[in-house]
C-alpha cells in the first residue's frame, strides 16, 4: 500500500483520472496576518491540517476553507484563490469569507458549542441555540456554493472534512448528483443516546447521508454512527456491508485511522538544524541537566490538561526527590477563546500552575512552565527532541496526532510516551504507558514509571510505536480513502 507522496500522486492520477480533487475544511492550512505591521504566514495548530497538508502537497487540487487571517483578502486573486505553500506552490487554496455574525453562529456557536461537546465525552453540556443552527445551515450553503463554483461542470471528488460541514454533502448531492463525495469526521461519533438530545439530529444525519463514503477514526465510531442512524430515519441499515440506504442513495461507513507524515518528521528530527534548535532551546529555557516532561495541545477541555497538572502535583508530593530535577513544559496555543468554557479553562490552568509551582518550587526552579503560542512544525520537533517524556492525556479524543508526531520525532528511541486510554491513538500505540487521566494516583505512578524506564525498554517500546506510526502514515490514509471512493465511481 502507498506510503509516500509520489506513490499517492500516481494513485490519485490513476484512480481519479479527469476528476478534480476539491477538499473542504473550515480551518485553512495557511493564515496570513499582519503582526506589528509585518505580514506573517502561519500554519494553525490543528490535527486536520497536520494530516492533510502533506496530502494536498502531493496530490494538488483545490482546498476550500474559511479565510480567517487579517491579511488573507489582500493576497487572493479575483476568485479568492491563492497558490500555496508560499514557496512551493503545490495546490490552490480558495478562501471563503465569513462575517462576524456567521463566525459567531456557525464556528463558535453550532460547531464548537453544540457539536464539539455533543461528540466528545468531556462532560461539557452542548448548547442548543436556534440562531446558531440557522447560521450553521447558511454557512454550509455558502461553502456548498464555493465548491460548486470550483467544480464548474467538471467531474470531481469532493473530500469534506469534519463536523463543521454535516449538511454540506446533501446540499452538494442535490445540486450535482454526479459528484463523488467523501467525508472524514475527525472527532468521535457519540453513542445513539448521547446524540439523541440534539433537536436537529435528523437533519444532521440526512446531511451526512448525502455522502458516498463517510469515514471515522475508529470502528467504534462507525458502530455508533450506524446505531444512531438505525431507527432515527427511514433507512435501510446494512450491518454486513456497513452501509446505509436512505432515499435511494447509499452511504458506505468505514474506519480510516489518520496518520502523520512520519518520515518527513523523522528526517527533520535527525537533521543538524533540529539538533542545533534543540540545544538552543535547552539553553534558553535553562533545562540543562533536567528531566523534561512535555505537553503540546490546543488549550481545550477535551485534552485533560488540568488532570495532567494534578498528576504532576501528586507525583512531586510522593517523590520530592524529583524537586529541581524534573520540569514540565506545557505548550498550548490558545483556542476558541470567545467561548466561555475555554476562557474558564485558561483561567483554571493558570491558577493550577501558580498553586503547584508555589507548593513545590525551590530557589529558582518551578515544576510547570506554560508556553502559550503556536509554534511552526520545525520548532515543535525541537521541543519533542528535548523531552524525556511526552504526555497526551485527553479525556476523549478520536485519534490525537501529537502522540504520533512525538513518536515520529524520536527515532533515537530515548524517550517515553504517556498516553490516555481514551485517545484513539492508544489502539495503535499500545506500547505507550497508558493512563486513565481521571485516575490521578495512577497517572502520577505512570509519570514515575516513564521517567525511570530502563533505556532498553524505552528503545524497544519506541521502536514498535515508530513502526506502527510509519506503517499507517497520512499518505496511506489518503490512499485508502481515495481507493475506496473511486470504486464507487
Ligand atoms: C480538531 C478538529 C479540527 C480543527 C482542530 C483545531 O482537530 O477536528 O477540525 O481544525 O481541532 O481547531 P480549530 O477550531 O482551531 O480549527
Amino acid at each position: 500500500m502507498t506510503d509516500d507522496p509520489q506513490q499517492l500522486r500516481s494513485v490519485v492520477a490513476q484512480r481519479l483520472g479527469e476528476k478534480k480533487l476539491i477538499l473542504v475544511s473550515n480551518r485553512e492550512p495557511y493564515v496570513h496576518d499582519y503582526v506589528g505591521g509585518e505580514l506573517k504566514c502561519t500554519t494553525p495548530a490543528s490535527g486536520l491540517v497536520t494530516a492533510l497538508e502533506p496530502v494536498m502537497c502531493a496530490c494538488g487540487g483545490t482546498w476550500v476553507a474559511h479565510g480567517s487571517g487579517n491579511a488573507d483578502r489582500e493576497l487572493v486573486d479575483g476568485e479568492n484563490r491563492i497558490i500555496v505553500p508560499p514557496h512551493a506552490g503545490n495546490y490552490c487554496l480558495k478562501r471563503v469569507w465569513l462575517s462576524k455574525a456567521e463566525e459567531e453562529g456557525y464556528y463558535y456557536g453550532f460547531a464548537n458549542q453544540t457539536l464539539w461537546p455533543l461528540c466528545h465525552l468531556a462532560h461539557t453540556r452542548p448548547r442548543f441555540d436556534a440562531v446558531h443552527w440557522r447560521t450553521y445551515k447558511a454557512v454550509n450553503w455558502k461553502f456548498a456554493q464555493a465548491v460548486l463554483q470550483e467544480a464548474g461542470s467538471d467531474p470531481a471528488l469532493v473530500f469534506v472534512q469534519d463536523y463543521h460541514f454535516a449538511l454540506l454533502p446533501k446540499m452538494l448531492k442535490e445540486n450535482r448528483p454526479d459528484l463523488l463525495i467523501a467525508h472524514f469526521w475527525h472527532i468521535p461519533w457519540p453513542n445513539r443516546e448521547a446524540f439523541a438530545i440534539c433537536p436537529w439530529g435528523n437533519e444532521l444525519l440526512e446531511g451526512l447521508l448525502g455522502n458516498d463514503l463517510l469515514g471515522f477514526q475508529t470502528q467504534q465510531h462507525c458502530n455508533n454512527f450506524m446505531r444512531t442512524v438505525d431507527g432515527a430515519l427511514e433507512n435501510i441499515v446494512d450491518y454486513e456491508q456497513f452501509a446505509v440506504l436512505h432515499r435511494g442513495h447509499r452511504t458506505l461507513v468505514r474506519p480510516f485511522p489518520i496518520g502523520v507524515d512520519s518520515e518527513a518528521i523523522s528526517r527533520y528530527a535527525q537533521s543538524p538544524e533540529a539538533v542545533a534548535h534543540t540545544d538552543r532551546l535547552k539553553h534558553e529555557l535553562g533545562l540543562s541537566g533536567q528531566m523534561v516532561g512535555l505537553g503540546v495541545d490546543r488549550i481545550d477541555y477535551t485534552k485533560g490538561i488540568p488532570e495532567r497538572f494534578l498528576a504532576i502535583d501528586r507525583f512531586l508530593e510522593r517523590h520530592p526527590e524529583y524537586q529541581k530535577k524534573f520540569t514540565f513544559l506545557q505548550i498550548g496555543p490558545v483556542s476558541r477563546i470567545n467561548i466561555n468554557e475555554y476562557k474558564a479553562l485558561n483561567d483554571e490552568l493558570y491558577h493550577l500552575m501558580v498553586d503547584i509551582n508555589h507548593k513545590h518550587g525551590a530557589d529558582r526552579w518551578t515544576p510547570i512552565h506554560m508556553i502559550k503560542g503556536n509554534y511552526p512544525r520545525e520548532a515543535l520537533v525541537a521541543f519533542f527532541r528535548l523531552a524525556d517524556v511526552c504526555i497526551v492525556s485527553s479525556v476523549d479524543d478520536a485519534m490525537n496526532l501529537v502522540a504520533k508526531e512525538f513518536v515520529s520525532a524520536r527515532p533515537d528511541g530515548n524517550a517515553a510516551l504517556i498516553l490516555s486510554r481514551f485517545a484513539g491513538a492508544a489502539e495503535e500505540l499500545s506500547e505507550a504507558v497508558l493512563v486513565n487521566p481521571y485516575d490521578i494516583d495512577g497517572f502520577a505512578d505512570a509519570i514515575k514509571q516513564a521517567l525511570e524506564m530502563p533505556q532498553q525498554e524505552k528503545e524497544r517500546r519506541m521502536a514498535r510505536m515508530w513502526q506502527a506510526v510509519a506503517e499507517n502514515n497520512t499518505y496511506k490514509w489518503a490512499t485508502k480513502i481515495i481507493t475506496e471512493i473511486s470504486r464507487l465511481a
